[in-house]
């Protein structure tokens, strides 16, 4: 059986949860936890203890890309454990946001890496698929084939002394491989869920199934939003979408319209079990 709770999302349906711009998922299989992302701040341990997940007991971190939302809570997950954690080279990149049209930037990446090393934290860098844990894999680089689906054109990233465009090249999902299918955990998803859904189904030559996290169709276009709709209608066999966090209210309302019980509101305290 495998469990997986959500810690941090952007939304919360009890009171005593905090909530925030942010997103971190627990999976338990076999007695053996793989915290995916981490949220932004120290929401993740105040939720967790109301959650009764003891933090010391996480020894295998993997995160999904480098902005602050994912892996900000990772240095006050650090006063517990000092895991392994999964991730691709170029998390540490020095990434901004645009805010308007006027060229002002947001910092929106991660510490450096010694900065959470000298906390304790041992990375393990990848850009391949990376099997973690018994039947649990990072999905490695996402390649970019659609016609519809493209990276928040308001990313940049300093790169020797310039700002160029970020495609968050390390933007990674996390892979349950399971007797029917396949069950993805995204991040943003900040390179299309339906090019990553195809990638990862090409990789493991089975069907995903299902899918809980971030799909960045808040910010994205009417056209992508419009045609990841249609394409996921072609995909049946994605029983469970748990649209979360950069997904947005209006678009995972959207998505609940067009697929009814398949679909999750999936936010602090829920769990999944498959
Ligand atoms: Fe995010
Ligand atoms: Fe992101």
């Amino acid at each position: 059986m495998i469990k997986i709770t959500t810690i941090v999302e952007n939304t919360a349906a009890k009171a005593k949860f905090r909530a925030e711009h942010g997103l971190s998922m627990l999976v338990e299989k076999d007695g053996q936890f793989i915290l995916w992302d981490t949220g932004q701040s120290d929401c993740i341990v105040h939720n967790a203890k109301i959650l009764g997940i003891d933090l010391s007991k996480i020894k295998t971190v993997a995160l999904s890309h480098g902005h602050y939302d994912h892996v900000g809570g990772l240095e006050y997950l650090l006063d517990y454990t000092s895991p392994a954690i999964y991730a691709h080279p170029e998390i540490f990149r020095k990434r901004y946001s645009k805010l308007s049209d006027d060229g002002n930037l947001r910092y929106i990446g991660i510490k450096d890496r010694k900065f959470y090393e000298d906390k304790g934290a041992q990375f393990s860098l990848s850009a391949e698929p990376v099997e973690i844990f018994n039947g649990i894999f990072t999905s490695g680089f996402e390649d970019m084939h659609t016609d519809f689906e493209e990276v928040d054109k308001n990313f940049v990233y300093e790169k020797e002394g310039e700002y160029v465009k970020d495609y968050v090249e390390d933007d990674m999902s996390l892979v349950i491989d399971m007797k029917d299918g396949l069950f993805v955990l995204f991040g943003c998803a900040h390179r299309g869920i339906i090019n990553i859904m195809d990638d990862i189904e090409n990789l493991f030559g089975k069907k995903v199934i299902g899918f809980l996290g971030g799909t960045h169709l808040g910010p994205a276009s009417e056209n992508q939003r419009k045609r990841t709709i249609e394409e996921l209608k072609k995909r049946e066999c994605v029983q469970i979408m748990g649209p979360s966090h950069c997904t947005g209210m209006l678009m995972s309302s959207t998505l609940f319209c067009e697929f009814k019980d398949r679909v999750i509101f999936n936010n602090v305290g829920t769990v999944v079990q498959l």
